[in-house]
């Protein structure tokens, strides 16, 4: 038998975050500068590598496998290797395989994720008006988003809508989303805005939107029953009496979640981040194609674990300070 990932802080590791490119075809204002510069393309794993990598995380006894990016749509052959992920839901030693996505290529990719096995999707919606969201993702097309998310739907993929909070943005249109993803049986999740990637023009602070502040602005129409469910995410969960329906919280800014975090990001060039919101990393490329021997790579993820943090530390009045951190969201998958 294989001995788990445990952590120094006794945390055991089941939850690997796939960051498969650092590309996108959308510049979210909060995620990424306008003129990101990307890695040039041979510097990512490959998709065997992707493989062999994540097939070593799940003997090391991963069961949640959550592919991010950038835009994990957009990488060339991205179902080849979802496809060859399935062999581990079949065999059971990987319980759950999923994605984060921006809903852009959802429409061409939702049938064909569904046969390889991936039964649950996040997808990243700010908004649902038209010009607004042209303006958040700096170009993208909202009726493309949606089409999209009908097709996971009609595929049979249970969808997820995260909307990152923004104050004088998407504030007035809260219940609007709410009563959006009743109607359509979604699941909803906010998040609390996290100060990463350089500012350009923004304004993070004044952006700043709490989850304390938005779970009141509910509480003025709706009755909110607290619950204990967990999707093996940072998330909190309430019910809303009224419409049933369950919301989720992700606040590393009010509320900080890392004293149960079972999580480790590993970017699209190999490195593994042992949390999002520390500089704390092993590369993992070089003992990956040092060997062909897996156990040169078990020892290197071993290694890499016992420095995991014990958690973030975001802070706004950091960022004020100019001690905001740089490095972009799409680098580690948010
Ligand atoms: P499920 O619970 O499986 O639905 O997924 P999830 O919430 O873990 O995944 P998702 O990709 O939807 O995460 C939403 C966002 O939460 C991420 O993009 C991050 O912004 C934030 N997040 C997830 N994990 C962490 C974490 O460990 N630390 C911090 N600070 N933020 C996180
Ligand atoms: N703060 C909070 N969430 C962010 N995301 C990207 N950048 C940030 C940020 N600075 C979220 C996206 C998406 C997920 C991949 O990460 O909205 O839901
Ligand atoms: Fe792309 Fe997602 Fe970043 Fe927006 S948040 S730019 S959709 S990676």
């Amino acid at each position: 038998m294989t001995a788990p990932l445990i952590d120094p802080f006794q945390r055991a590791i089941s939850y690997l975050r796939v960051s498969v490119t650092d590309r996108c075809d959308f510049r979210c204002v909060y995620c990424m500068s306008e003129n990101m510069q990307f890695l040039p393309k041979k510097e990512l794993l490959t998709l065997e590598e992707l493989d062999r990598m994540c097939s070593t995380f799940i003997r090391l006894g991963v069961k949640k496998l959550r592919i991010t990016g950038g835009e994990p749509l957009v990488r060339r052959d991205i179902m080849t290797f979802f496809h060859g992920m399935r062999r581990h839901l079949e065999a059971g030693t990987l319980e759950e395989l999923t994605l984060t996505t921006n809903g852009s290529q959802l429409h061409r990719f939702a049938d064909d994720l569904y046969a390889a096995g991936v039964r649950r999707v996040n997808v990243s919606l700010d908004t649902l008006d038209e010009d607004k969201f042209a303006r958040v993702t700096r170009w993208g097309r909202l009726p493309q988003v949606l089409k999209g998310i009908d097709a996971a739907q009609k595929a049979g993929l249970r969808v997820k809508i995260n909307v990152v909070a923004l104050k004088g943005f998407n504030e007035e249109e809260l219940f609007d989303i709410v009563d959006w993803c009743a109607e359509r049986g979604m699941d909803l999740t906010f998040i609390e805005v996290m100060p990463m990637g350089d500012l350009g023009n923004e304004d993070r602070v004044g952006q700043y939107w709490s989850m304390k502040d938005l779970r009141g602005q509910l509480q003025q129409r709706f009755t909110l029953t607290d619950l204990t469910k967990r999707t093996g995410g940072p998330a909190r969960y309430v019910k809303i009496e009224e419409t049933g329906q369950d919301i989720g919280f992700i606040t590393p800014l009010t509320h900080n979640f890392c004293e149960s975090c079972n999580r480790v990001r590993l970017t699209c060039t190999g490195e593994l981040y042992m949390c999002l919101g520390q500089e704390d990393m092993a590369d993992l490329r070089a003992p990956l194609r040092s060997s062909e021997d897996d156990r040169v790579l078990e020892e290197a993820i071993r290694a890499a674990i016992s420095l995991k943090p014990k958690g973030h530390d975001f802070d706004y009045s950091r960022q004020e300070a100019g001690g905001q951190m740089t490095r972009h969201m799409s680098h580690t998958g948010g």
